[in-house]
């Protein structure tokens, strides 16, 4: 059945036709195991990195009700006016701090941010330190622009969580910057606000920004405040974040995410934004106003289903052979390692033909942990729980 993947060289192509620098984008682990997927009858999911959740009814109207109203033409280049004041006062009420709509930009998506960010800043002999394992995007933009890659080892015994020590003592004289995704896709680790704080202020101190992509800041499954960098600096030069609606609001789809910094920072970043997208989809950016004006009692729903459903989790793989599990305290994923030396692309591929359960193998996010699968629970509690009666029965079988 392996034939039938793409094949990982033809994204390595010699080709003329492309830039040198598209070698720097990995065939992503993910899509892998969903080519095969798609090919399989009776699947089961643990691998989507979406919420299941519909979008609430009153965002959903919001954006109709502008396409109705015609706003469908460009916006400002920083986003639409409306958006940018609601982003501002909800983030100066939630953190408690005085920002300007001139702090933020409305980009497609959290993905749009990122990119803006890292590839205007990525260049040859500066080094950017980013945890490993972590989100597919950053190391290969970073790469794509020159930029150098220095990863970071979280460890599972130690719930994946961030040294801040660690970071700081690979701080060097080629560091440029340092990426922060927390909650961390794929581990659904949560920083405590001491790690936040310190690698912030070391990197003030050093003259080091923080790129950090916040899309799981509402995601919070146990009680504990989000430590956002914002929550840490007093000065938004150091620090640039990204998030967007996709997670919270179970609007992925949308596309709308933005960007927070210094202005002097959003100022530039707005010129480049015009060469790339120019402007995010206007009526989504109206979804966007109405999901912060409107009731937020939709994302608290969430979060019973997600809290319930990590909790089973946590049971479910601590009764799984082979897998160690740990406690994640947010976003929806989880990453327990299976024994040492144990190749995860394999498990997961063979898991897949011979139970039809699809988990993504921890090399997709990283070289530090190939011997873990990640678990995704934005799923229903009853696919988790059959996902298990056939992997269980599938791990106890295995000689590792
Ligand atoms: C950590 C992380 N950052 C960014 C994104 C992209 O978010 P968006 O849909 O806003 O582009 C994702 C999506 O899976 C993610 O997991």
């Amino acid at each position: 059945m392996a034939d039938r993947i793409i094949d990982p060289e033809e994204y390595e192509t010699d080709e003329p036709m492309w830039n040198p620098a598209m070698r720097a984008i990995p065939m992503p682990g993910i899509r892998k195991m969903v080519n095969l997927a798609s090919q399989m009858n009776d699947v089961i999911h643990l691998s989507i990195g979406q919420p299941n959740f519909p979008t609430p009814q009153h965002i959903v109207d919001a954006h109709i009700e502008a396409l109705q109203a015609g706003q469908t033409g460009y916006t400002m280049d920083a986003g639409l006016p409306e958006l940018l004041t609601a982003l501002c006062e909800y983030y100066s009420e939630r953190y408690d701090r005085q920002l300007t709509e001139e702090n933020f930009m409305v980009t497609t998506g959290a993905t749009e941010a990122i990119y803006l960010a890292l590839s205007a800043t990525a260049a040859p002999g500066r080094q950017f330190l980013v945890p490993d394992p972590t989100f597919l995007l950053y190391a290969p933009l970073i790469r794509m622009n020159g930029g150098e890659v220095k990863p970071i080892p979280t460890r599972a015994e130690h719930g994946h969580q961030l040294d801040p020590q660690e970071v700081i003592d690979n701080i060097g004289m080629r560091t440029y910057g340092i990426v922060l995704n927390s909650p961390s896709n794929p581990t659904g680790t949560v920083y405590p606000r001491e790690t936040v704080e310190a690698i912030v202020q070391e990197a003030a101190y050093r003259g080091i920004h923080v790129f950090s992509d916040e899309v799981y800041d509402h995601l919070i499954l146990d009680d504990m405040e989000y430590p956002s960098v914002i929550r840490c600096t007093s000065d938004l030069d150091h620090v640039v974040v990204a998030s967007s609606f996709s997670k919270t609001f179970s609007m992925a789809g949308l596309r709308i995410g933005w960007l927070i910094s210094s202005q002097g920072h959003i100022r530039k970043l707005r010129r480049y934004h015009m060469f790339t997208t120019t402007v995010a989809n206007t009526p989504a950016q109206w979804a966007g106003v109405a999901a912060l004006r409107g009731d937020r009692s939709c994302i608290d729903e969430m979060l019973i289903d997600y809290r319930a459903r990590r909790d089973r989790l946590v049971q479910l793989v601590s009764e799984a052979p082979h897998l160690t599990g740990y406690w994640p305290q947010g976003a929806f994923y989880m990453l327990p390692s299976l024994p040492p030396n144990v190749d995860g692309t394999s498990v997961a591929l063979r898991m897949l033909e011979e139970t039809g359960v699809c988990t993504v193998p921890g090399d997709a996010f990283g070289d530090s942990c190939p011997n873990s699968l990640r678990i995704s629970y934005s799923t229903s509690m009853e696919q988790i729980e059959e996902a298990f009666e056939r992997m269980i029965p599938w791990l106890a079988k295995q000689k590792f």
